[in-house]
């Protein structure tokens, strides 16, 4: 077979069989293919797409390019969940523990943060010794003592996607639906988790900047769960503000906390709950979405939500008191309001300027080295159709240092102030069962 010949026959529209995708990922890892060759490939995909069939079949040779978690030593359900991220994102924290209390089993591997998107690790890292990287015996041991476990990707899950992602991020195509889907796929495949919720999110601050693509992506990733016999469904969530009202690291782990003690934003709230629900359904824990959402206010109420959280955090070596009193959390050394300059009702919050001020005030990263402030960030006081008053504050921004002129002008024009209430998007657009 010669590599040039994929390339061409991808670039005229056609199909590439299993054999012909199978020697493309297994020479890549090898590195028999060189970097230039691949890149016109994924090229040639960006712009012919790939069959259902392309698509398992590109998925089934990531997933083979490494280790597989058996998780089938644990008896209990066990999901998984994945989200494509966004700003103010911090869904993970507070749905694990909440779905874990409800007696579902979740193992996850996690990110980082880059750009105006925040990452799962670097909240969690906000909280004083938490510990990340952890064995895959001790993983499994933590999911099987408490039932919870969030921890840093393993280098020997899945090595032909972090390749390929580091390929397509310097060459263009990323955003190919067939190589999203079989990447993200991959590696959740590899976790061995037998359910998997997909929060597939649209909007400025999204990966995919219409709901129609995130539509497309869900679905793509739907059908490959299929073809592997896992259940999955998917969420279709709105990314136009941002999600709940704290965006930065441990600003959001606050948030968490108070989601899991019942004094969470009402958005964010409702999308733990519709998500754990689904979760829950899925998995037969419970009968219905409402009695999902039953189950999981109970154990917010019951306080068994937070004691989960709290498990976790012991268990990988971060401190409790932390979380008992997230006064105790990373705080930055000055708060200062951004108020409004007139009356009126907040039409929009763009969520994609808000994530690029907080990266630039240290929440998040331009490049993947960069080191992070945790305590810095943003608090919105506002969000779509609430009203304002002149003088009221818009938001809090937490910062170490004095506040440059630019970032504050972005953050004010993140703001849209009309007379008129507007029409409020729903944040949750579709699921997909
Ligand atoms: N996230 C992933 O894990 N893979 C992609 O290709 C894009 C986003």
């Amino acid at each position: 077979m010669r590599f040039v010949d994929l390339i061409e026959k991808k670039k005229q529209g056609h199909h590439l069989s299993k054999e012909e995708i199978d020697y493309w990922i297994d020479g890549f890892v090898k590195g028999d293919i060189p970097d230039y060759q691949v890149s016109a490939l994924c090229m040639a995909i960006c712009f012919q797409g790939m069959s259902d069939e392309e698509q398992f079949c590109l998925t089934e040779a990531m997933l083979h390019s490494g280790k597989i978690i058996d998780l089938s030593p644990i008896h209990t359900p066990i999901c998984d969940k994945h989200s494509t991220g966004g700003v103010g994102d911090k869904t993970s924290l507070a749905l694990a523990p909440m779905v874990a209390a409800c007696g579902l089993c979740v193992a996850k591997m996690s990110g980082r943060g880059l750009g105006h998107t925040g990452g799962t690790l670097d909240k969690l890292e906000s909280i004083h010794g938490f510990q990340i990287n952890k064995s895959e015996d001790d993983f499994m041991r933590q999911v099987q003592d408490i039932g919870l476990a969030i921890v840093s990707q393993s280098d020997t899950l899945v090595p032909a996607d972090r390749l390929l992602y580091a390929l397509r991020d310097v060459s263009a195509t990323v955003d190919s639906i067939p190589l999203i889907a079989s990447s993200i796929m991959s590696k959740k495949l590899a976790m061995g988790a037998d359910t998997i919720l997909l929060d597939v999110k649209y909007g400025n601050g999204a990966f995919m900047n219409t709901s129609e693509k995130a539509r497309k992506l869900a679905q793509a990733m739907l059908d490959i769960a299929k073809r592997f016999h896992k259940k999955a469904c998917a969420m279709i969530t709105n990314m136009n503000q941002p999600l709940g009202n704290a965006v930065g690291n441990a600003l959001e782990v606050k948030e968490a906390i108070e989601t899991l003690q019942g004094k969470g934003s009402k958005d964010f709230t409702q999308l733990c709950l519709e998500a754990g629900s689904l979760l829950l359904t899925k998995t037969h824990l419970s009968q219905d979405r409402e009695d999902g959402i039953h189950k999981l206010k109970q154990v917010i109420e019951n306080g068994k939500a937070l004691e989960k959280f709290l498990a976790m955090v012991a268990y990988q070596g971060g401190d409790v008191l932390q979380i008992t009193d997230p006064n105790r959390l990373p705080k930055a050394n000055m708060q200062i309001e951004l108020l409004s300059t007139k009356n009126g009702f907040v039409q929009d919050v763009c969520a994609h300027t808000i994530g690029v001020s907080a990266m630039k005030l240290g929440a998040g990263r331009s490049q993947k080295h960069d080191h992070i402030q945790h305590e810095t960030g943003i608090v919105l006081k506002k969000k779509q159709g609430d009203f304002v008053q002149k003088g009221e504050a818009l938001a809090v921004i937490h910062t170490n240092q004095a506040l440059e002129e630019q970032i504050r002008n972005e953050l004010f024009n993140a703001f849209t102030i009309g007379d008129a209430m507007p029409q409020i998007q729903p944040l949750i657009e579709e699921v997909m069962l």
